[in-house]
């Protein structure tokens, strides 16, 4: 029997499996506009037989977005155009998520396949980045940000809390609040990026608080009955590996506390200089410690595309979402071959019957 293939409920949602599309960007918005690439992209996963299918990292605001081609949910309009790939999601079975973000001082860069660096204030393309601190992230993303104010924070929280409200006007059932990789959210809990003296900078509590604060509000709105998620960067992997763990074990007990229903594990990508200790499910354990230690459901992407993997994982107890990234990109039914090659029973029952009356048999 596959842990893989088992379903997972969670509030009042049930993921037919474990398997997650994990959020990525398309660069391929106009505007923050989604289109028809969009919608083939994810419908295709949904399609391919994942339980969940989460949206890229999409901007709260203009600003928000990491490059002028993602998408974005400021306005009415943009939640619209999201409203016939949510549906497309579902028909195909897999619930249909969504990631919002704000890029901080990552933000306003040139697309991977163009430089991914940042693109100059005065570019007709760029804008002026806001972080915690005046610090820029370092490498080829140098440009240095304006320190926010707190009418910055408090206006950046309301934009969370618009985007989450147009998230379920469009139809999402699951919300993920991209706090990792070194974007805003990440860079307040940053003892590096963040070296502000008032209220949001210094101790743990100090540097929690914009997290916290804006889960808190983004709660107030989001439906109990859809899971509200939060993606972190649960280490930097600079060295102090048990230490971060420390306290990101503290901020997930605190974000419980808040209504949060599933911590996503990811890597906090704050500084450019890291160690990670890549190979095929490295990220287990760490989730694994999250899990057990904050008493919260789980899931992590980063090397979990090959199906042993994947049902290791979840066997062993150390995810209960699997996020599958680039695999899914490769081929869109990984789904699909993930139950082939672990040789499930129900093969048939993961593809739509169409296909799988004719491909469900080994
Ligand atoms: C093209 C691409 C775009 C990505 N965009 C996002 C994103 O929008 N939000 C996010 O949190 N992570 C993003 N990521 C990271 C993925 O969610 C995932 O963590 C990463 O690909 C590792 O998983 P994998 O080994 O299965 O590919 C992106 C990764 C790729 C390859």
């Amino acid at each position: 029997m596959s842990a893989l293939f088992q379903p997972f409920q969670l509030k009042g949602v049930t993921l037919r499996n474990r398997i997650g599309v994990a959020p990525m960007c398309q660069y391929s918005a106009r505007d923050g506009i989604a289109n028809d690439w969009h919608l083939f992209n994810y419908a295709a996963q949904a399609r391919g037989g994942a339980g969940l299918v989460v949206i890229e990292a999409t901007g709260v605001s203009p600003e928000g977005r990491i490059t002028p081609d993602c998408t974005g949910i400021w306005s009415d309009a943009h939640a619209e155009a999201f409203a016939p790939i949510v549906r497309a999601i579902k028909s195909f079975g897999a619930v249909p998520g969504i990631q919002i973000g704000h890029a901080g001082r990552k933000a306003s860069a040139n697309n991977p396949w163009e430089g991914d660096d940042h693109i100059p204030t005065e570019d007709p393309r760029g804008w002026e980045t806001i972080a915690p601190s005046a610090i820029p992230f370092g490498g080829q993303l140098s440009k240095v940000p304006r320190e926010m104010t707190l009418a910055d924070i408090t206006r950046v929280r309301d934009d969370f809390v618009a985007a989450a409200k147009r998230a379920r006007a469009a139809g999402f059932e699951w919300l993920e609040l991209h706090f990792a990789h070194g974007y805003l959210a990440q860079t307040f809990f940053s003892k590096e990026a963040n070296q502000r003296t008032d209220s949001y900078g210094g101790s743990f509590e100090n540097r929690s608080r914009f997290l916290r604060e804006t889960f808190a509000a983004v709660r107030a709105v989001w439906p109990e009955e859809y899971p509200l998620t939060v993606r972190f960067g649960v280490t930097e992997f600079n060295g102090r590996v048990d230490e971060d763990l420390a306290e990101s074990v503290a901020l997930a007990r605190n974000l419980k506390a808040d209504g949060m229903d599933l911590l996503d594990t990811s890597i906090g990508f704050s500084t450019p200089e890291n160690t990670i200790p890549w190979s095929m499910g490295f990220m287990g354990p760490i989730a694994r410690r999250i899990r057990t230690e904050a008493g919260i459901p789980v899931a992590s992407a980063w090397n979990f595309g090959e199906p042993n993997v994947a049902e290791a994982a979840v066997a062993k107890g150390e995810l209960d979402v699997v996020l599958v990234g680039k695999a899914h990109l490769a081929n869109p039914h990984w789904a699909y071959e993930a139950a082939r090659t672990l040789k499930i029973e129900e093969l048939s029952s993961v593809l739509p019957p169409p296909y799988g009356h004719w491909l469900g048999r080994y």
